[in-house]
């Protein structure tokens, strides 16, 4: 929203255009801006939506094309924009956000996340005669501003209150920003369960770092929660507007004291899209509703009735922060792809990630956001690790130096299938949630769960500012840097990281472990030099995915530590080259793996001289009993050994047991980033896939 600065409608597009490449990472199926068009009679502007399947690119010639005047002045504009990864509905023009209320657009939205209870509202909606065209459970929010709006009850009500009152009838997740032909100029936006952060910039001094938050008014929902089939009507849905009297007495919060203040806001899921703006931000927390006019700025906090009660400080105010991340971070600089940059940049984001926590002289570890906290986790009845994709195969990475260091019961889950469970939480609990994002729903949902059953909720996350690091009790940041590529490389490796640190600050204590840390914390100090060691062999296994480059399926097998590599390494694969691939513990081959095994099945074989090496020999020489062809990850020891079975060998340098994972994972990633390039496939934004899944 650009408020109170001159700005020419070229302007507005190109804001709106450069925020979207900059999200475009977590999610790109279709994408679509919505602007003011030309004036009507009444001098009031008509919205105009462009949209389009595909990339940003795409939406950038459509806007290049449009036939309006670039060079309109505009005081006071609000713009919204959208790149969408489809959830309902398959990528098509209509599908893609924004999604106006009716052909007049009298209200557009652009939303994040899923509304759970859309069949409800739109059959309810379509007995009132609305008719629906696009297949995604977004319009029920546009038709829902509409059909309220046009009740005679509702005519005295301003944006935000007309945006109050939709929120409450949904169910789900969402992350909003609306436009309307009736509010021009004016914003609302909301949340729930789905990120989404306000960016101010100003030209002189902003008079407040805080923004008190209306809270308390209770507005019950029309009928019980799901009841839209039986009981649901604007009757009801109107009574609801009696509750409206303590909403309307809290005016907006004028920023600036200087009246010529020139201000801008910038409404965004990720601080990426907004920081080469202004690093002034306010995360807006669930249930929040936002409202901007005039430059001058409410929010209020909506509690549902019957709703748990409220963390009291996030009610009464929300600060506006300073946000630290760089644009030279979100710039691809001299690599191909976002991917490739990210590989390389390991050796940095895992000193960066190490950085201020390592002592190597004294052999400690000390992560500052856990510290007070460790007594209750050494007293813990469990640790329980719990994360989604890449981040859970860090936790299965970790488990067993997490077991060994802590002596402590350790469990790691998926997110998605704790839920499923319901799994039993006790208050002497320790939950960890991991995440790159810090946004994964099921993870999200997941913390909360545990949460509410009183668990000490640890996050450890990579980007600030994050729902999971908001959350948390006390955390850990990686520091890795912003990740775009959608495939995860540095992140997991700043992971590992941490976890690791976990480990050794949780044994600090015990006299029995003093040698086991030493010896970690030196394989912690030489890990950046060994992962530059690694990255050498790019070339070399560019080689081999040239050979590989007709193969319809992969697997890829190892055990003890090396089990967490072979499950991500074929994620990897999988993600970036539509190969069927496998992780497959070695341990299991003989009961069940070991019939895929003939001279045409390709498998990539880690073998480390750590304990488990004998065993992993063993299931080498079964391979190749069967006329398999293995690729073998291996270290310098084992090299004359593997190379009697082993088809090709990639070598990678030697570490201590428990960090020898992120030396095993880096040969696959880059396998798997130059498979999907010679296979002619985009290795930033592969298909289906969306960086930060913010719907279960
Ligand atoms: C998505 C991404 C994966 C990622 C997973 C968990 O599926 O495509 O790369 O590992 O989400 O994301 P998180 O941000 O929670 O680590």
């Amino acid at each position: 929203l650009n408020h109170c600065v001159p700005v020419t409608r070229e302007r507005i597009i190109e804001l709106l255009l450069r925020g979207l490449e900059r999200l475009e990472y977590r999610g790109y199926d279709s994408a679509g801006i919505g602007i003011d068009g030309d004036f009507d009679d009444q001098g009031v502007p008509q919205a105009t939506l462009l949209k389009s399947p595909g990339k940003v690119a795409k939406l950038k010639a459509l806007t290049e094309a449009c036939s309006l005047n670039m060079n309109q002045i505009f005081n006071s504009h609000l713009g919204i924009a959208h790149t969408r990864w489809a959830t309902h509905g398959e990528p098509s023009d209509l599908n893609s956000h924004p999604i106006p209320s009716n052909e007049k657009c009298e209200f557009s939205v652009v939303h994040n996340g899923i509304i759970t209870n859309y069949r409800e509202l739109k059959t309810f909606l379509e007995s009132k005669g609305y008719i629906f065209i696009t297949q995604t459970d977004t319009e029920v929010i546009a038709k829902l501003f509409q059909f309220i709006y046009d009740l005679d009850k509702a005519k005295e009500l301003n944006f935000r209150e007309l945006c109050e009152q939709v929120v409450c009838q949904l169910d789900g997740a969402f992350a909003l920003v609306i436009k309307s032909l009736h509010f021009t100029s004016e914003v609302v936006a909301a949340r729930r369960g789905s990120p989404l952060l306000v960016g101010i910039k100003s030209s002189s001094k902003l008079k407040t770092n805080i923004i008190p938050v209306a809270e308390g008014c209770v507005i019950s929902r029309a009928n019980s929660s799901r009841g839209y089939n039986t009981g649901f009507s604007s009757a009801n849905l109107s009574s609801s507007f009696s509750e409206l009297g303590s909403l309307s007495s809290f005016s907006n919060l004028n920023l600036c004291e200087n009246e010529h203040c020139e201000l801008e806001f910038f409404l965004a899921s990720d601080a990426s899209a907004i920081v080469e703006h202004t690093r002034r931000v306010i995360y807006l927390e669930d249930n929040d509703v936002l409202h901007i006019v005039n430059g001058q700025i409410a929010i209020h906090r909506l509690k549902l009735a019957g709703s748990n009660p409220t963390d009291p400080a996030k009610a009464t105010y929300r600060e506006i922060a300073h946000i630290e991340l760089k644009i030279q971070e979100l710039m691809r600089g001299n690599y191909d792809h976002y991917m490739q940059k990210e590989i390389f940049e390991q050796p940095d984001s895992l000193l960066n990630t190490m950085r201020g926590r390592v002592n190597f002289d004294k052999h400690f570890c000390v992560l500052g956001g856990l510290r007070q906290e460790m007594e209750t986790m050494q007293r813990a009845r469990r640790l329980i690790f719990i994360a989604c994709g890449t981040s859970y195969h860090s936790t299965l990475a970790t488990r067993a130096f997490l077991e060994e260091m802590t002596r402590i019961p350790v469990d790691i889950e998926l997110a998605s299938d704790f839920m499923d469970r319901h799994t039993p939480i006790f208050r002497d609990d320790v939950c960890f949630f991991i995440s790159q994002s810090g946004e994964t729903a099921d993870t999200l949902n997941t913390l909360r769960y545990c949460k509410g059953r009183g668990a000490l909720i640890v996050g450890i996350v990579n980007t600030v500012g994050s729902s999971i690091s908001r959350e948390s009790h006390c955390g850990v940041h990686l520091n890795a840097g912003p990740e775009i590529g959608v495939a995860s490389t540095k992140a997991y490796t700043s992971q590992i990281i941490a976890l690791v640190m976990f480990a050794l600050m949780m044994a600090s204590d015990k006299v029995s472990m003093i040698q086991r840390s030493k010896e970690v914390i030196s394989g912690l100090q030489e890990l950046p030099d060994k992962v530059k060691e690694v990255l050498k062999i790019d070339q070399e296994i560019k080689q081999i995915a040239k050979e590989l480059i007709d193969e319809k399926s992969l697997l890829v097998m190892g055990r003890g530590y090396q089990y967490a590599t072979c499950l991500e390494g074929a994620l990897k694969i999988k993600e970036l080259t539509y190969i069927h691939s496998e992780g497959i513990l070695s341990g299991e081959l003989k009961h069940g793996p070991l019939a895929l095994i003939d001279e045409n099945m390709p498998v990539i074989m880690i073998l480390i001289k750590d304990a488990t090496f004998t065993k992993s020999q063993n299931a080498l020489e079964q391979v190749r009993a069967r006329h398999g062809k293995p690729i073998v990850i291996c270290t310098p020891e084992c090299e004359d050994i593997v190379e009697k079975y082993a088809f090709k060998t990639i070598i990678v340098p030697s570490t201590t047991d428990c960090l020898q994972p992120i030396l095993t994972i880096i040969p696959l990633q880059l396998l798997s980033y130059h498979l999907a390039l010679a296979k002619g496939y985009n290795v930033d934004f592969p298909r289906n896939l969306a960086k930060s899944v913010t719907v279960e």
